[in-house]
Order: C-alpha cells, then sequence, then structure tokens
C-alpha cells in the first residue's frame, strides 16, 4: 500500500462528519500509515477523544499546554515528522481560521507552525447556505492563493436535512485524495481515457453474454491516473463499483457502445488504456421480446457477428493517443502477449493470467513492449495499478 510508514497529522475540527473520521482512521491504518489525532473542543462535542485514541493506538492531543509533552510545544513537536496534515472535517470557522492566520488552539497554532513543504490536505464539511456563503468561498480563494489542498466537500442530502454541496467526502473518496499527495504529478495536465470492466451483449431484453471481469483492474487503473495528476474518462461496462472520485464515468452495456463513446471522445485524448474485457461478438439474431421456451423442446439457435476491435481501431487513428492494451490468458501468456501486443500495434501491453485473477485483489503483471517483456508484481491490484501508471507515464514522456 502506498501509505505504508508515512506519518499523519489528522486534525478534526466540530461538524458531524466526525463520525465518518473514525471510519477514515481505521481506513489509513489498514492503509499502512501512523495517525496522529488532535481534536479541536468542538470536535469533542460530536465524538470522544477515548473514540479516536482507540482507533488511531496513539494518544489523542487537544490542548495547547498540554504537559505530556516534554518541552510543552506540542504545536512544533506534532508536525516536525509529518509526512502530511490532514484537517477532516474542516469546518467552515476552522476554514476562515486557517485562511486569516489566527492561532488561539493547539489544531489552529500547529497548522500556523507547520514546517513551509508540509501538506496540508483540508476536507470541508458544512452546511450547505455556509458552504455558499461569500465569507467562505473568500476563505477558500485565500486558502487555496496559500497551497492548501481541498478534498471535497460532494453534493447531497445533509445531516441537518437539507441538501446541497457542503457534505465530507465519504471515508473512501478521502482516502483516495490522501494517497494522491503522495502519488508523483507525472501525468498533470494530461487526458486519459480507460475502459474497463466486461461488456453485455444482449440475447433478448432480459438476457445477454458476458463475462466474469469485475472493472477492479481499470478502475483502480482510473483512480491512479488520476492522482498522477490525469483528467481521466472512464467508459465502463456493467460492474458493482462506484466511480472514483474526480473521475468522470460513461456506463455502457454492449462493446459497439462502448466503441461508440470511446470513439467520440479519443481525438481529446493523450492516452488510451483498453482494460476492458470486450465481447468478441454480439449476437446477430438478438429479439426485441423474451424468448419463450417452445413446447417441442426446440432450443434457440444463436447467431454471432464480429464486435469492432476497439483498440486495434484507436491504434490506427492518424493521431492515436499512446495507447496500452490488456490481455489476459488462460495458457502461453508470454507467446501470445507478445503476438497480441503486434496484432494491435500498441506500443505496450499488459498481460495477466486469467481467468483466475477475475474479481481478486491481487494480480501480477508482465509488461510486453517492441524489445521484450518484463515482470511485475505479484501486488494487490491499487498498488499495481500505481506502479503502472507511473510507468505508462514514463513511456509516454519519453516518445512524446
Ligand atoms: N479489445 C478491444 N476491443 C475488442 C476486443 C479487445 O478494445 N473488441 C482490447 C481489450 O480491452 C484489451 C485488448 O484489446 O486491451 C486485448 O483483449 P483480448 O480480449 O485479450 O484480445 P482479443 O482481441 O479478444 O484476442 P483473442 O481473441 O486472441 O484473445
Amino acid at each position: 500500500m502506498n501509505l505504508q510508514g508515512k506519518r499523519l497529522v489528522l486534525g478534526m475540527s466540530g461538524g458531524i462528519a466526525c463520525y465518518k473520521v473514525a471510519e477514515l482512521v481505521r481506513s489509513l491504518k489498514k492503509a499502512g500509515a501512523s495517525v496522529q489525532v488532535v481534536m479541536t473542543d468542538a470536535a469533542q462535542h460530536f465524538i470522544t477523544a477515548v473514540t479516536m485514541q482507540a482507533l488511531s493506538g496513539q494518544t489523542v492531543y487537544d490542548s495547547q499546554w498540554d504537559a505530556r509533552i516534554a518541552n510543552n510545544m506540542a504545536h512544533i513537536d506534532l508536525t516536525r515528522d509529518a509526512d502530511a496534515i490532514i484537517i477532516a472535517p474542516a469546518s467552515a470557522d476552522f476554514l476562515g481560521k486557517l485562511a486569516h492566520g489566527l492561532c488561539d488552539d493547539l489544531l489552529s497554532t500547529l497548522c500556523m507552525a507547520r514546517p513551509a513543504h508540509l501538506p496540508l490536505l483540508a476536507a470541508p464539511a458544512m452546511n450547505v447556505e455556509m458552504w455558499q456563503n461569500p465569507a467562505l468561498q473568500r476563505n477558500l480563494r485565500l486558502l487555496q492563493a496559500d497551497g492548501v489542498l481541498l478534498a471535497g466537500p460532494d453534493a447531497g442530502a445533509q445531516a441537518c436535512g437539507e441538501h446541497g454541496m457542503g457534505r465530507m467526502l465519504e471515508p473512501p473518496d478521502l482516502l483516495q485524495e490522501i494517497e494522491a499527495l503522495f502519488m508523483p504529478k507525472l501525468l498533470a495536465g494530461k487526458r486519459m481515457l480507460v475502459t474497463a470492466g466486461p461488456t453485455f451483449e444482449a440475447i433478448d431484453p432480459v438476457r445477454g453474454i458476458t463475462n466474469l471481469s469485475s472493472g477492479k483492474m481499470g478502475y483502480a487503473i482510473a483512480r491512479a491516473a488520476r492522482a498522477a495528476g490525469a483528467e481521466v474518462l472512464l467508459v465502463s461496462g456493467p460492474t458493482a463499483l462506484s466511480a472514483p472520485y474526480g473521475v468522470q464515468r460513461i456506463n455502457v452495456q454492449s462493446a459497439q457502445q462502448m466503441h461508440d463513446v470511446t470513439l467520440s471522445h479519443i481525438a481529446a485524448q493523450d492516452l488510451f488504456v483498453a482494460v476492458a474485457a470486450v465481447a468478441d461478438w454480439r449476437v446477430a439474431n438478438s429479439s426485441e421480446q423474451k424468448l419463450k421456451k417452445d413446447a417441442a423442446g426446440k432450443t434457440p439457435q444463436l447467431e454471432f457477428v464480429q464486435n469492432p476491435d476497439i483498440l486495434a481501431t484507436v491504434a490506427a487513428l492518424p493521431q492515436a493517443p499512446y495507447c496500452v492494451g490488456f490481455a489476459a490468458e488462460s495458457e502461453n501468456l508470454l507467446e501470445y502477449g507478445a503476438q497480441k501486443r503486434a496484432r494491435k500495434g500498441v506500443p505496450l501491453l499488459v498481460g495477466n493470467l486469467g481467468p483466475q485473477t477475475f474479481g481478486q485483489d491481487h494480480n501480477s503483471l508482465v509488461l510486453f513492449d517492441a524489445d521484450g517483456h518484463k515482470a511485475m508484481g505479484p501486488a494487490d491490484k491499487k498498488q499495481l495499478a500505481q506502479d503502472l501508471v507511473l510507468e505508462i507515464a514514463q513511456r509516454f514522456k519519453a516518445q512524446a
């Protein structure tokens, strides 16, 4: 995991979203980070320091005058070894203090006293009217000018019963944004289109042919590419996964739809990564109405027609983006992978042995290029996706 060994100061200001931060701490710890929680007085009206201490496994600090720190300088000591400060939830009041350099409690003082290089990421959480208030918006502009990073907020139903912008990001999305802090921005300013998941070829309105692809690898690549600074468009077949935060997703069903959506957006892309397990054939004689069982036991006769090859089509475009293909093979990976890369006309093809990796969280890959092949992994798909995106970014840069 890429948060392994990272030391985070997690500052909590007052807001009902404090209950979500309990969950976030668990995820951060699971991802390998150590988490030093610092709470304001207001935060402790929503969740206790005992809960946060139990979850983080570290003493929680809440006072500038805490005698447990030997030199009594918690505002200095707590950030000197840190890799990042995360403020979650960041209340309107706390953001105001941060914007204006006020420091009247431990958390605001340690933010003020942080080393200049230390990233500070704030996850705003407040009522929609507070979010829209010009004073808050003005403070956000000041914070951004000072290099403070913002994660969210989201729009939706609020704890107060109102609806709109201001919800704190959900813990998995916030975790993604924290991980992104540590990803080199090799794809800043670049656009990447990723296809992911299976396709579904209709037999009739309720039946179809699909495959075992879960979409996990494609989604992990989309997430990692955004973390590396890219603007990502994910064209996804049917999966149970939610869209990664900050990634635009277009849902499709069939290979033909995936082809059409991809081709209509490809001109704007710098990179194309085809991770989807696209059906090679569709049913030529699919039925408009549900097929009924035949009384005499006659079974339906399906006829197939070949689907367009999205990757090969994109790779053959005169202004083709940098193309990366995937291949899941059940045997002879080294031979088939090399052949497939050449056949598809792409500079890089990523192979893995399937179908045993479909739906799993771990995988190992083989990268094929014009010079041969090399192995990557085994590792969890998230880590592999990050390593792969950095590798793709370097190769893209080298050929540009
Ligand atoms: N692909 C595609 N469009 C298709 C079929 C495949 O874009 N109609 C892409 C996949 O997203 C993947 C790569 O091509 O990046 C290889 O897919 P794969 O199914 O392994 O290859 P096939 O072309 O189907 O070759 P084969 O039938 O020989 O396995």
